[in-house]
């Protein structure tokens, strides 16, 4: 398949996106895009962990990592979830078509994504891997987003105002917009082959981690053997410990990105909108996800 990027639009400041089939790219990420979807070849024992951004992927990566390594898990206490799980646009196309490999030696290799299903359908279909893709309520995506990217251009320019991030985001024009087709893509999969995508919200596993943690690792086909186990694995990846790890509280940036590994952790709650967004832009958002996910029975 052939990127086609048509347009760029304006989102932060004079920064613009690219618009490739349908979805806003950072221009640094097209041809490493472009490179996954000509080149990464899923094993069927791949797991690949897919999201928006934002929308719990730290999480969902200590969660995989700790339910296929179990043995391992403590090594989430030494390294951050995204050196354990690395992303195929981010961390390993960057530079090649030749993929770096994680755990050769292990049962199954986790990766990461942000990349939306349409871009990417030939590449999942073609294999028996399995996918795992999280979201969140749009409202604490679009304030999770703008508190992201205000700690990460704050050394270059005046700050993203939030009701200019609000109207981005509504629009689309934001990082793998717009958030709604990048959701559907995934959901739609979800729906018509149950076995082979696992769909969770940020806030279902907030309200209820142990069930939806057990059903992950029979998912995964790697069942628990008792209650401890699982709870164990929730402990072990939940925002109180995960963000006490001095590796996660570390002022030092990966080499792979700008930012510092504690702007992964920020508050983790469900809700943190209402603290932020007017009731105008609560409405619109509302309005807006009626319009797109009700219509098709996703009730957020
Ligand atoms: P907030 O900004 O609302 O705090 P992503 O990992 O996709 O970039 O998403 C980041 C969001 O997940 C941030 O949300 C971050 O604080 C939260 N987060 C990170 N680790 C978490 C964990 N173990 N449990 C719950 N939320 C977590």
């Amino acid at each position: 398949m052939e990127l086609n990027s048509l347009s760029e639009g304006k989102w932060w400041g004079d920064d613009c996106l690219r618009h490739v089939d349908g979805f806003w790219l950072l221009p640094q990420f097209v041809e490493p895009i472009d490179r996954v979807v000509k080149h990464f070849r899923p094993l069927p024992s791949d797991i690949i962990l897919a999201s928006f951004p934002k929308t719990g992927t730290t999480w969902l990566k200590s969660l995989l990592f700790a339910i296929v390594h179990r043995t391992s898990k403590h090594r989430l206490a030494m390294k951050n979830p995204h050196e354990l799980v690395p992303n195929l646009e981010v961390q390993v196309y960057t530079a090649s078509d030749e993929p770096l490999t994680t755990n050769p030696c292990s049962r199954h290799r986790i990766f990461s994504t942000h990349i939306p299903y349409q871009l990417l359908a030939k590449t999942l279909d073609s294999s028996d891997c399995r996918i795992v893709y999280v979201t969140r309520n749009p409202k604490d995506t679009l304030v999770s987003t703008w508190y992201f990217v205000n700690k990460w251009k704050k050394a270059e320019k005046e700050p993203w105002p939030l009701e200019v991030a609000a109207e981005k985001f509504c629009d689309g024009l934001v990082p793998c917009g717009p958030y709604y087709d990048h959701v559907m893509g995934y959901k739609k999969l979800s729906s018509e082959k149950p076995k082979k995508l696992f769909f969770i919200t940020y806030e279902e596993l907030m309200s209820d981690p142990i069930s939806h943690v057990k059903n992950l690792a029979e998912f995964l086909g790697c069942p628990f053997e008792g209650e401890h186990e699982v709870e164990e694995v929730v402990k072990c990846c939940s925002f109180r410990v995960l963000s006490e790890h001095e590796v996660n509280k570390s002022e030092e940036s990966p080499v792979w990105f700008q930012l510092p590994y504690n702007s992964f952790f920020r508050k983790g709650a469900v809700g943190d909108h209402k603290n932020h967004l007017s009731d105008e832009i609560i409405e619109r958002i509302d309005a807006l996800t009626i319009e797109k996910f009700h219509s098709v029975g996703f009730m957020y």
